[in-house]
């Protein structure tokens, strides 16, 4: 559980400390006033990404040159400190007790769910949003999964490449035997880790009126598939079989969430697939993980208001809010008030 995080130079805030209950802690504040920064603080922490930046130096305070976040975690310190390096080029540096750590060996440390109006777009954005999402939480309980993701990418780029050169410039097919290997062990790793996570998924109880369920659809990476694509692949000079192909689509019932649902419909949907998150990195690591919400209430009915209420009290819980009277339920809470 995360306890204290302090900001120095990172967005709106100067300096600034915060403390957080074990169990529910509410950010209040007007618009602007800096609750979602401080909820992209603390999935910095967790996963070294932000969900909003393009840039990472846009998290930077404005005329600044470093942010630094730090937070302790059951009497770990993590840190992030964020540098616009030389050239323009931003530098992360991530330490855990004050050691310097690789990406892959400092996220996963705190671990978390993140809920925010945004994620509507998993529903109904484009198939790279919601393969974010599964490498996202995987990343999060897998070292292996986070190892094996960077080496696909990279193995990705160096195989385009040269399906590139083997179109402009008739360099021998033999070349790709490499990567196509590398490709094929590291890709039928994150497969195999999604398809467990989907099937997690579709067999969790639902508290829910509506049937929810996800539907894998895998794009496997073989030699055969390889093969099949060999003269495709050429022609159009990236590989079209693999994880990076993946995508799954939302069922409420039989029919297709994206096309069907109504949006409260794909709202709900979007719910059950966050507790079923909850759940499935409890089971894996269990530990529960910290539930961060921003502003999902104005969102909500009544009822499912109620569920994420009754949600937000079986974990460490951190929720953003413009409007106090959407927390009138919640009885004694920590509380941070900030201005604008
Ligand atoms: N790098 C930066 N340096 C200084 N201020 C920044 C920086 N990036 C963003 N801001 C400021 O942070 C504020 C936005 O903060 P944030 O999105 O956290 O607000 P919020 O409280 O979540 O508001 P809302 O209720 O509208 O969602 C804006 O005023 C924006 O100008
Ligand atoms: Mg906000």
């Amino acid at each position: 559980m995360i306890n204290v995080v302090k900001l120095s130079d990172f967005r709106n805030f100067k300096a600034k400390n915060l403390k957080f209950s074990d169990r529910i802690t509410t950010i209040v504040g007007p618009n602007a006033s800096g609750k979602t920064n401080i909820l992209e603080a603390l999935y910095l922490l967790s996963t070294t990404k932000s969900f909003k930046a393009r840039l990472e130096a846009e998290m930077i305070k404005y005329e600044e040159t470093i942010a630094s976040i730090t937070g302790i975690l059951d009497g770990i310190k993590l840190e992030v400190k964020i540098t616009t390096g030389d050239n323009g080029w931003p530098k992360k540096k991530l330490t855990v007790n004050g050691v310097p750590k690789r990406t892959i060996d400092f996220a996963g440390n705190f671990k978390t769910v993140l809920f925010g109006p945004w994620d509507m777009d998993l529903v109904t954005e484009a198939p790279s949003i919601r393969r974010k999402f599964l490498d996202t939480v995987l990343s999060q309980i897998d070292r292996e999964y986070r190892r094996s993701v960077l080496s696909y990418e990279k193995g990705l780029r160096q195989r385009n490449r040269l399906l590139f050169r083997i179109r402009e410039e008739g360099i021998p097919r033999s070349q790709l035997l490499f990567w196509n290997q590398l490709l094929i062990k590291n890709g039928d790793y994150i497969s195999q880790k999604r398809e467990e996570f989907i099937q997690f998924i579709n067999s969790s109880p639902s508290t829910f009126k509506n049937s929810y369920s996800l539907n894998y659809d895998k794009s496997v990476i073989s030699v055969g598939r390889l093969e099949q694509y060999k003269e495709e692949e050429v022609s159009a000079a990236t590989t079209l079989v693999g994880p990076h192909r993946d995508d799954f689509i939302f069922f409420e019932g039989k029919r297709n969430l994206s096309s069907y649902g109504s949006r409260g419909e794909q709202r709900m949907g979007v719910l059950w697939l966050k507790m079923a998150e909850l759940n499935f990195i409890e089971k894996k690591t269990e530990v529960r993980p910290t539930l961060l919400l921003d502003d999902i209430f104005s969102e909500l009915d009544h009822e499912h208001r109620e569920i994420v209420m009754e949600l937000a009290k079986k974990q460490q819980t951190i929720i953003t809010t413009a409007d106090e009277h959407f927390l009138k339920g919640f009885g004694k809470v920590e509380r941070i008030d900030l201005k604008s």
